[in-house]
């Protein structure tokens, strides 16, 4: 995880690196730093702080005018892998120099596994070491070639090359005060292009008040920045010619816009979310259209395997239960982490669907790597332009929900099922699995989505605070759902659990009397997510079990269902397909869970320990 920015330019580094930092806190909040190179003398100083960004925010607002004139610098917000959040270990890591400064600066993301080894080989050279990071080598690495009279892009190869392991590193100089070098391998890294002015960051969000125009750097090249020029070589010194990609988010999505949280902001811009992904794709007739995935000829698809992490892979869970309904293709869903090392087999008839709203979870990376091991096809779906997934994939359904700055994934759940539901209808089309008349109703159905989920969002106005009462004194919840709303109740209890600390067991509601049943008593709320027919009846059942037993329950159900005989709390959702109804369903699981959060004096965007992208294993 962690996030690493550069600039170069005009004198407004501070400012640039700390909005950077600002915009990559989903990353990783233990500590942050920023190091510039200071007017006139060159010299270099860091600033670091432990806990959030606003800490360091507050300290460097003590400086005087000149620390804000600085023109060149790089910053880090952290998430600790080696070593526990402290000063100490916050970034930018320091090597070589003298009583007034250091000679070289670095910022990390990824871990450097070699690391052990090159420390007790650096210690054997006289190198003292401050941090417990993997970070450091790098930092006493290229201080001693850079001592040594080596130029500073020389010495960042020759630093590199001693690595093993993954990141993305941006580094500085006493020596090049005008000049930034950065490298990556396995961790993202884009370059964003200025006028007079050049920035690199881990993720395109951290620039986007700066510029839309960006490079992607490729694992093992180096690129060289100054105010007027960028320059991509590989490790060995060969120039390279990188085309560079527009990015069409705003700025503005990534401000709370009135909102407490972002959130709840993202909750609530899900019907635009939906539609923007839906857009194009789908006809007033409900008739699909996914050509721009030049998928080719789909008939020789005979098995899809999807790879996905957390909250992505319940959103693959929905996308098995849609493709093997409509299409009649079996599905096989795996948490990426395990399918990487399951020795996996198939060939060129497996379509693997590898789902990342970041686009660089490393284990599902890894799955995809993996997966090409056998000669699948990979079709990624992702909501990051330009992210690591982009490149790995053989096509991109991207889905369009915007950045999404809450840890808590609730629009990009919701737009990566409505993208499975296309890929669905557009399989289910090419092999006449099911009747166009069928699919049409499916495909106006979820035309309809963004209106279904704006009317859920206003029905459940008002009504999430009882069911909040509900989890008063709560020490665990219990989610239930049968068929595709057993996914909806994974993703409940994914979500409960990592922004209110609450454990939460998501469970197939007949499943539940084989074990989860003896946690049901007055302390363990049970939220039941209900649909229709004959899997409403027997999850119904299933609720009157754990009411025998003192439990309370929320029961999330269609607008006028007489739930209300069995649960407390009845969160009401409106009419829709069935197959469909994930997408209402999920809605005030997500509000639950958030209002439930908030209601204990949490923070929702940040919850502890965790980060938005997943970049290490
Ligand atoms: O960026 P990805 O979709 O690959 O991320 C996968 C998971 O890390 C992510 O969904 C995580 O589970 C969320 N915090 C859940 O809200």
């Amino acid at each position: 995880m962690c996030g690493i920015v550069g600039y170069v330019g005009k004198e407004r580094c501070v400012e640039v690196l700390l909005d950077g930092l600002k915009n990559l806190e989903y990353r990783g909040y233990d500590s942050a730093g920023i190091a510039l190179a200071l007017p006139d003398t060159g010299r270099i100083e860091t600033a670091k702080e432990v806990g959030p960004l606003a800490n360091l925010t507050d300290v460097i607002g003590r400086r005087d005018e000149d620390f804000f004139k600085v023109r060149s610098g790089v910053g880090h917000t952290r998430w600790a892998t080696h070593g526990r959040p402290s000063e100490a270990n916050a970034h930018p890591h320091t090597g070589g120099g003298d009583p007034l400064g250091p000679e070289v600066a670095v910022v990390h993301n990824g871990i450097i596994e070699n690391h052990a080894e090159l420390r007790e080989e650096l210690k054997g050279r006289g190198f003292e070491f401050r941090s417990e990071t993997d970070t450091e080598v790098i930092a006493h690495l290229l201080a001693e070639k850079v001592a040594d009279g080596e130029p500073l892009t020389e010495a960042l190869a020759g630093t590199l090359k001693r690595l093993e392991g993954s990141f993305a590193v941006a580094a500085m100089s006493v020596h090049e005060p005008e000049t930034i070098v950065a490298a990556r391998h396995q961790s993202p890294l884009v370059v964003g292009l200025g006028e007079g002015e050049n920035f690199l960051a881990s993720a395109v969000q951290a620039l986007l008040g700066n510029t839309r125009r960006f490079l992607f750097v490729e694992n093992g090249e180096i690129v060289v920045l100054t105010d007027s020029s960028v320059e991509i070589q590989t490790l060995y010194g060969q120039p390279v010619e990188r085309e560079t990609f527009e990015v069409d988010w705003s700025a503005e999505a990534i401000e709370l816009g009135g909102y407490e949280d972002f959130m709840l902001k993202e909750i609530h811009e899900q019907p635009a979310a939906l539609q923007a992904t839906l857009a194009g794709r789908l006809d007033a007739d409900g008739v699909v259209d996914l050509s721009e995935l030049e998928l080719g000829d789909l008939s020789g698809i005979e098995r899809i395997v999807v790879v996905a992490c957390g909250t992505a892979y319940h959103a693959g869970l929905l996308g098995k239960y849609a493709i093997e309904r409509l299409a009649r293709l079996p599905v096989e869903v795996a948490v990426a982490s395990e399918y990487r090392y399951a020795d996996p087999f198939g060939d060129e008839r497996t379509l693997v669907v590898a789902i990342s709203q970041s686009g660089e979870t490393t284990d599902t990376l890894a799955a995809v790597e993996a997966a090409r091991g056998f000669g699948a096809r990979v079709l990624a779906v992702t909501n990051t332009q330009g992210s690591l997934i982009t490149r790995d994939a053989d096509t991109v359904l991207l889905t369009k929900a915007g950045p999404e700055v809450g840890v808590a994934a609730t629009k990009t759940f919701l737009t990566q099922v409505a993208a499975l539901y296309l890929l669905a209808l557009e399989l289910a089309g090419s092999r006449d699995s099911r009747s166009s008349e069928e699919l049409a109703e499916i495909g106006l159905g979820l035309r309809r989505s963004p209106e279904k989920v704006e009317e859920v969002l206003g029905l459940l106005e008002g009504r999430v605070g009882e069911a909040v009462e509900v989890f008063a004194g709560a020490r665990c919840a219990l989610f239930l759902g049968r068929g595709h709303l057993y996914p909806a109740a994974l993703e409940g209890a994914l979500k409960l659990k990592e922004i209110s600390y609450l454990p939460a067991e998501g469970y197939p509601a007949g499943e539940m009397k084989h074990g989860p049943i003896a946690l049901v008593d007055e302390q363990c709320p049970v939220v039941a997510v209900l649909g229709e027919g004959i899997l409403r009846e027997k999850t119904l059942s299933n609720v009157e079990e754990t009411v025998a037993r003192g439990a309370r329950v929320i029961a999330i159900a269609r607008e006028g269902d007489q739930a209300g005989r069995v649960a407390r709390v009845v969160l009401p959702v409106p009419e829709m397909p069935e197959l469909l109804s994930p997408l209402v369903s999920t809605v005030p699981l997500q509000l639950l869970a958030y209002h439930v959060a908030k209601a204990r004096g949490l923070n929702v965007d940040k919850p502890r320990n965790l980060a938005k992208s997943v970049t290490v294993e």
